[in-house]
């Protein structure tokens, strides 16, 4: 087994966050554990930023996270130390020989790693989650599948040809990425189905960091799998298929016609649905959650489900005008949102986000909006139904989580500490609510002021970083 000593990027991954597995799983009629007191593992958390960034956010959880690599581990205890974190463990362990007590952690986590691992350490990270997660307790665990990676295999080929054995892996990347930008121009058939498939997978990896490289490309295993396949080895260690965590990549979500297509080529059963899904659109990624099997669920949503829950604002609002507002969704379509209700929750969002906010507070406001007084009673039902149509989307996301974030800026402002700390090495930086966000360097060099030292004056710069969840006080 090999172990790359390019540590991996310092990135933080939004859906492996278990305030937006635990909304996922409610709206399932499954009653998961509460985020906030959570007992949360990741398995092969390389430097660990994905759960020190949620244990910022969650000071009443309890964090653990574990690599086999020194250097990885090494760098995730500096950034703890850094940031002062009382609340997260990380230990410099295989998922081979971790031993934890059973139905210890409420969530597992799995980002990047299943796909990584040889078939014995896939079989001891399911085993893992089996053994140590709770009665109720989601695990998420990311995936390369087929069939999209059929043809990302031949691009790790095209690299690991060039990456001479023995090379350190800081040469073997260099190796790699010159081979192949030598081989595209020469290809001799480029208008051919190779041709194109070739240049559409190497060329984004020209220019793609280092340590994605020796991590996806060029590391010893990259062993994508089908979704059903995934689905029967999960099954077993006793347990089931969930859903995906991010709600917009779910069968149950779909538009009409592709459902239709499901209805006609799968059946009902979810397992082969969301397999016909996968062939439908090429799927080379999936962000599974599993649970014990036998715990009840049930595919029959209900928008009600959603009610304890919060809001938390993702799109990114264009303009406003009185009754229209552009919006530009998490996924990246843009469109004008004139549904009067949708506009009157995008207003309240504006108003009381970033925290996330309790659906209860749009209720009065929307009867108010449409004029519904003499039917109030229904206003739950109705509110649950705009709320679920917001968030398949991409307006907004559901959490179940009140992460420690403030809406606005005290005389001596302060920032997540894990923040100001990334922000002293690059612009993107990871909010309260574990969204990446872009800043200016205007925004950036604040940022790193923000320690309750010193008094600051009002500026564009502190209105954005408090818009954007970046305060905790
Ligand atoms: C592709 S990286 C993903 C890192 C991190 N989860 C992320 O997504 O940013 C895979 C990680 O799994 C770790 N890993 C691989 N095999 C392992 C094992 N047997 N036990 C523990 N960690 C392992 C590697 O060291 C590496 O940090």
């Amino acid at each position: 087994m090999t172990e790359p000593d390019i540590a991996y990027g310092e990135l933080t991954f939004q859906d492996s966050h278990p305030g937006q597995i635990a909304a996922v799983a409610t709206l399932l009629g499954f009653t998961p554990p509460p985020v906030n007191t959570a007992r949360v593992l990741e398995l092969g958390c390389g430097t660990g930023f994905n759960i020190l960034a949620m244990s910022q956010a969650l000071p009443n959880a309890r964090f653990t996270g574990i690599d086999y690599s020194p250097v990885q581990i090494e760098r995730a205890l500096a950034s703890a130390s850094a940031v002062g974190a009382t609340n997260i463990a990380f230990l410099c362990e295989s998922i081979l020989d971790f031993a934890a007590e059973p139905a210890s952690f409420d969530y597992i986590i799995a980002h990047g790693v299943y796909s990584w691992i040889s078939g014995e350490t896939r079989d001891a990270l399911m085993a893992i989650i089996e053994r140590c997660l709770s009665p109720n307790g989601v695990a998420y665990i990311s995936y390369n599948t087929y069939p999209g990676w059929r043809s990302r295999i031949v691009a790790r080929d095209v690299l690991t040809f060039f990456a001479q054995p023995g090379a350190t892996p800081e040469e073997r990347v260099r190796l790699g990425r010159e081979g192949a930008a030598r081989l595209i121009p020469a290809i001799t058939n480029p208008e051919s189905l190779y041709g194109q498939t070739l240049q559409a997978e190497v060329a984004p990896l020209l220019n793609a960091p280092d340590y994605y490289l020796a991590h996806e490309y060029l590391v010893e295993n990259n062993f994508p799998t089908y979704f059903q396949d995934f689905t029967a080895h999960a099954a077993r260690f006793n347990l089931q298929y969930l859903a995906e965590s991010r709600l917009l990549a779910n069968s149950f979500v779909l538009g009409s016609d592709l459902r239709k297509a499901l209805d006609e080529n799968a059946g009902p059963d979810i397992l082969r649905r969301e397999q016909y899904l996968d062939f439908l659109i090429g799927c080379y990624f999936r962000q599974s959650l599993l649970c014990h099997a036998g715990v009840p669920i049930n595919r029959d949503i209900e928008a009600e489900r959603i009610l304890p829950l919060s809001v938390s604002l993702t799109a990114e609002i264009l303009d406003v005008q009185p009754d229209a507002w552009r919006i530009r969704s998490h996924i990246g379509a843009e469109f004008t949102v004139d549904d009067k209700p949708i506009v009157k929750i995008l207003e309240l969002l504006r108003q009381h986000g970033p925290a996330p906010v309790p659906t209860h507070v749009f209720m009065q406001p929307i009867i108010d909006a449409l004029s519904m007084h003499a039917v109030a009673a229904l206003g739950g039902t109705i509110i649950a139904g705009i709320l679920l149509a917001g968030w398949s989307r991409g307006l907004w996301i559901l959490r179940a989580d009140t992460p420690a974030v403030v809406n606005a800026a005290s005389a001596k402002p302060i920032a997540c500490p894990l923040a100001r700390l990334q922000s002293q090495r690059t612009t993107r930086c990871t909010n309260r609510l574990h969204r990446t966000i872009t800043l200016t360097a205007d925004e950036q060099a604040l940022l790193q002021q923000l320690d309750g030292t010193r008094d600051i004056e009002p500026s564009p710069a502190l209105a954005r970083l408090a818009a954007e969840g970046f305060l905790i006080a």
